[in-house]
C-alpha cells in the first residue's frame, strides 16, 4: 500500500531475535549479553500472525534479521510458515554466515529465496577485531555454502570502517570477479550505544568509486547503486544512507524482536503490535505504514533518533 507521501511500502524486515553469536563493533557495545528473557522475543505464532496481517496491508517481501536469525532454534519452521503465508512472494534472510553451513539446505527447502551475508574483512585478524568473537574461516564457509545453491541472489554486506577495513575495498570487490555474488559496501550509521564511535570512523562509499576505477555503473537495486567489474560475474553495490540517503524511495517498515513496529529505522516512533491480532493488528500496521516519516536526519550531522541498538532492529 502507499504511505502518505505516495511511496509503495511492500517490504517488511522482521527481527526474530536480539541475540547474536558475534558482537560487531558498530552494532553492539562490548560485553553486551543482556538479552532479556526469551519471553521478550516474539513467538513463532506471533511472527506468523504479524506477517499475515502485513500481507493484508500489501507487504509482499519479508526479510528475517536479528541479531542473528540462525541462533533461533525454530528458525527453519519460522521460514517455512512465513513462506507459506498467502501474498508473500519473497522470503529473504540476513545472516553473519557462521551457522549457514549447518542450515543452508533446510533454509532453501523452507522457502528462503535470497541470502545476505555480513562480511566486513578478508583478513582474519581484522575480521576478529570487528566481530570480537567470530572467525573469518567460519564466515567464509557460510558464504561458500550459500553460493551455487540456487538462491536468486547471495549478497555480501561490508560496512566501511575508516582505518579498519577501508584498505580492503579492492580485495572484497574482487570476490565478484569469479563468483556470482553481489558485494555491497555500506556507510556506517551512527545508531544506539555505538553511535559516537561510528561517527569518528565514517567513510563515504565515494571512496569505493575513487579506488576502483574499473567499475562500470549499471543502475540501481533497492537501496544500492549497482556497478560491475567489466569481466565480473557478480555486481558491486554502494549503499549510502548518510552521504546520499534513499528515504524518498523507501519501500520498507520494520518490526523489532520485541514486537514493536518501527515505520523508520532512525525514528524514535514505535507501535507495539504485541497482544493485537486479526483486524486490530491489520489496522495498526495499516496506520503505521500510512504515517511513515519522510526522512531521517543523519545527513544533517545528527545521530540516529532510534532508541535501540542494531541487534534489536536488524539493520
Ligand atoms: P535487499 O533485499 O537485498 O535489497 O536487502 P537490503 O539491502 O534491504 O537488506 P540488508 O539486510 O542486506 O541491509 C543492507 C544495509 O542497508 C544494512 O546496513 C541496513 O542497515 C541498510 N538499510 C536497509 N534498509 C535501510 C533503511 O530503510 N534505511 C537505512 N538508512 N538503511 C537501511
Ligand atoms: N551501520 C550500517 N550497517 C550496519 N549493519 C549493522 N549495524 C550497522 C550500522 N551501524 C549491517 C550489518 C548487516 C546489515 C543487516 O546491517 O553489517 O549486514
Ligand atoms: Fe550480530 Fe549482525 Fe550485529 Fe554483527 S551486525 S553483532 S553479526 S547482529
Amino acid at each position: 500500500m502507499k504511505d502518505s507521501f505516495g511511496r509503495d511500502i511492500y517490504y517488511l524486515r522482521m527481527s526474530v531475535t536480539n541475540r547474536c553469536n558475534l558482537r560487531c563493533v558498530y552494532c553492539m557495545p562490548e560485553g553486551c549479553s543482556d538479552w532479556g528473557d526469551k519471553e521478550g522475543i516474539l513467538s513463532i505464532d506471533e511472527i506468523v500472525e504479524i506477517v499475515r496481517a502485513a500481507s493484508v496491508c500489501g507487504i509482499k517481501k519479508i526479510r528475517l534479521t536479528g541479531g542473528e536469525p540462525l541462533v533461533r532454534a525454530d528458525i527453519v519452521e519460522i521460514c517455512r510458515r512465513v513462506s507459506e503465508t498467502p501474498g508473500i512472494t519473497e522470503l529473504c534472510l540476513t545472516t553473519n554466515g557462521i551457522l549457514l553451513p549447518k542450515f543452508v539446505d533446510e533454509l532453501k527447502t523452507s522457502g528462503v529465496t535470497r541470502l545476505n551475508i555480513s562480511l566486513d574483512s578478508l583478513d582474519p585478524v581484522t575480521y576478529k577485531d570487528i566481530t570480537r568473537n567470530g572467525t573469518l574461516e567460519g564466515a567464509l564457509s557460510g558464504v561458500y555454502a550459500a553460493l551455487d545453491r540456487g538462491f536468486k541472489a547471495v549478497k555480501i554486506n561490508a560496512v566501511l570502517i575508516g582505518g579498519v577495513n577501508d584498505n580492503e575495498i579492492l580485495s572484497l570487490l574482487e570476490l565478484t570477479r569469479k563468483h556470482n555474488a553481489h558485494v555491497r559496501f555500506i556507510e556506517m550509521m551512527p545508531i544506539g550505544e555505538t553511535a559516537d564511535w561510528a561517527e569518528t570512523r565514517f567513510v563515504s562509499v565515494d571512496k569505493v568509486k575513487e579506488i576502483a576505477s574499473e567499475l562500470v555503473e549499471i543502475g540501481s537495486e533497492g537501496v544500492a547503486q549497482l556497478y560491475r567489474l567489466p569481466d565480473g560475474l557478480g555486481t558491486v553495490g554502494l549503499i549510502s544512507p548518510i552521504s546520499s540517503h534513499f528515504c524518498p524511495t523507501c519501500n520498507r517498515i520494520r518490526v523489532a524482536s520485541d514486537g514493536k513496529l518501527k515505520p523508520c529505522l532512525h525514528s524514535p516512533d514505535e507501535i507495539d503490535l504485541r497482544g493485537l491480532s486479526g483486524k486490530a493488528l491489520e489496522d495498526a500496521i495499516h496506520l503505521a505504514i500510512y504515517d511513515k516519516p519522510f526522512k531521517h536526519k543523519l545527513d544533517d550531522g545528527h545521530v540516529s533518533e532510534s532508541m535501540r541498538n542494531m541487534n534489536e532492529i536488524g539493520g
